[in-house]
């Protein structure tokens, strides 16, 4: 049976535009994310930049990819910059004992910069706390950020690089609450000052993240914030950084119960993000705003196992994704980034590789679609409320949405959470369109079963698809399929 959803525009109280920040990405050498995945092997015809498949940065281009976060995850707690700089023949094999492989260091800082800068986006790095020293820390941001004339900087410019990388972000360890080091919040605060102090002394613009918890234990963020922010000469952080992670479905041919639950975790999540921004807001003083980082999330299923966090990636991952971007970017300027992890072949792929084949995830799909509320001002759906049942007494959202108004066009993105039921949507767009026929196009992301994946080396069974519509009297109606994301775009 088919649903009916009567909609119209309305204004909310969402105090910044739809942020390009939300497209970030968070790279970590785990399994073959960058060595099988991003990097081409040495004697690979791939065509590539620094080592790196073009194929993989054309494809992430044109996702818009605003920011992207290394060299870790755990990992930043067992890496040392220095062995990833210089002749690259030269550099030397590291154990990552996080992930039990080997890193041969291919792809260090210079290569990460030229990856951004393809990409049009801003380099995020992470420190180590774990085995590293502030000296270390704070020699990076000089090696990054100063001009010529320094020990480190002279380092770059020898290496190859005249003018400064300019890194903005630069986060203070990765989960010290956990992998991290297993820090008390006090141990974490204190050393996170110390660090801040001696990183900010090398460039003054560099933007902090601080290291905080997404769920528990309770009081952590709390705790550590005291003592960041309310002790003499506060070095208050920009950020604080959260792991969101969902919890996802135990095995590939999930049932209808386990999909569910994902989606009622993720709404769990949300409010959980709200309290972070609380906590953020509560700490917010002397004039900088702390703002929340939310720099690793994915819905962590129970087929991604260490070390290598390899994960299918269905309609579901799709929806997850579609949903967190909708999320994220009605909490305004609260949010300063999200970042996929790990965009490639680990946890929420947006990108997979087999040898030299690839495939696009129906999430770097959902991405796709989405991409096209980047900057827009934001206005909600009013509908009638429809939610599903799942259990006895727990409900997750039918359909959301997100509007966006352009100085061109005015974009609709609605995602269908049900297995069974299709929609007939109605929309009225109002004071966002005048009057008169308008041309318009919609664009579906459907799968015929949810489980649908794209595999590398097989045709891509998850694919967008593109229609012309008509908008006459700022109305249009049309059906939104089974676990579906779509894009309604109209130009003004
Ligand atoms: O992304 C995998 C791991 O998950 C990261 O290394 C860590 O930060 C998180 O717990």
């Amino acid at each position: 049976m088919k649903k009916e959803m009567k909609c119209k525009v309305i204004p909310v109280n969402v105090n910044a535009p739809f942020s390009k920040n939300l497209f970030g990405i968070f790279l970590e050498s785990i399994g073959t994310c960058i060595y099988g995945g991003l990097m081409v092997d040495p004697d690979s015809e791939l065509p590539q930049l620094c080592g790196m498949r073009l194929d993989i940065l054309d494809a992430l281009k044109k996702l818009k990819i605003s920011i992207v976060r290394l060299p870790g995850g755990d990992y930043t707690d067992n890496y040392h910059w220095q062995d990833g700089i210089g002749d690259v023949e030269q550099r030397p094999v590291h154990w990552n004992g996080n992930w039990k492989q080997q890193d041969p260091n291919r792809f260090g800082t210079h290569e990460f910069i030229a990856l951004c800068e393809y990409l049009g986006a801003e380099p995020h790095f992470v420190t180590n706390l774990g085995t590293g020293s502030v000296e270390e820390a704070r020699a990076w941001v000089e090696y990054c950020n100063l001009p010529a004339g320094t020990k480190y900087a002279d380092m770059r410019v020898k290496n190859g690089r005249k003018d400064p990388f300019g890194v903005k972000y630069w986060a203070v360890g990765n989960e010290p609450f956990n992998r991290g080091g297993l820090m008390q919040p006090e141990y974490y605060a204190y050393l996170y000052r110390n660090y801040a102090y001696f990183m900010r002394l090398m460039d003054p613009n560099i933007e902090l993240v601080m290291g905080g918890v997404f769920n528990e234990p309770e009081g952590w963020n709390e705790k550590a914030l005291e003592i960041i922010c309310n002790e003499w000469r506060p070095p208050v952080p920009e950020h604080m950084s959260v792991h969101a992670y969902i919890h996802g479905v135990p095995k590939t041919d999930y049932t209808p119960e386990e999909y569910y639950q994902v989606l009622l975790n993720l709404e769990n999540g949300r409010r959980q993000l709200y309290q972070n921004v609380e906590t953020c807001k509560k700490y917010s003083k002397n004039g900088t705003q702390i703002r929340l980082s939310i720099d690793e999330y994915a819905a962590w299923h129970g087929v991604a196992r260490d070390p290598h966090l390899f994960t299918p990636m269905s309609m579901l991952d799709a929806i997850v994704a579609a949903r967190m971007l909708q999320y994220t970017a009605m909490m305004g300027d609260a949010v300063s980034m999200l970042c996929a992890s790990v965009g490639i072949n680990a946890l929420l792929s947006l990108i997979m590789t087999k040898g030299d084949a690839m495939s696009l995830t129906p999430a770097y799909y959902a991405y796709l679609l989405m991409s096209e509320h980047i900057g827009g001002e934001i206005y909600g759906l009013e509908a009638e409320e429809e939610l599903l049942k799942i259990g006895n007494d727990k409900e997750v959202p039918f359909v959301t949405s997100c509007v966006t108004k352009h100085e061109d066009k005015v974009v609709v993105s609605l995602v269908n959470a049900s297995l069974s039921e299709d929609v007939d949507v109605m929309i009225t767009l109002e004071e966002l369109l005048g009057k008169g026929r308008k041309k318009g196009q919609i664009t579906r992301l459907e799968a015929e079963d949810v489980h649908d994946e794209n595999k590398p080396g097989e045709p891509e069974k998850v694919i967008p698809s593109r229609e012309e519509v008509v908008i006459s009297d700022q109305k249009t109606a049309w059906v939104l399929k089974k676990h579906s994301i779509c894009i309604l775009e109209v130009k003004i």
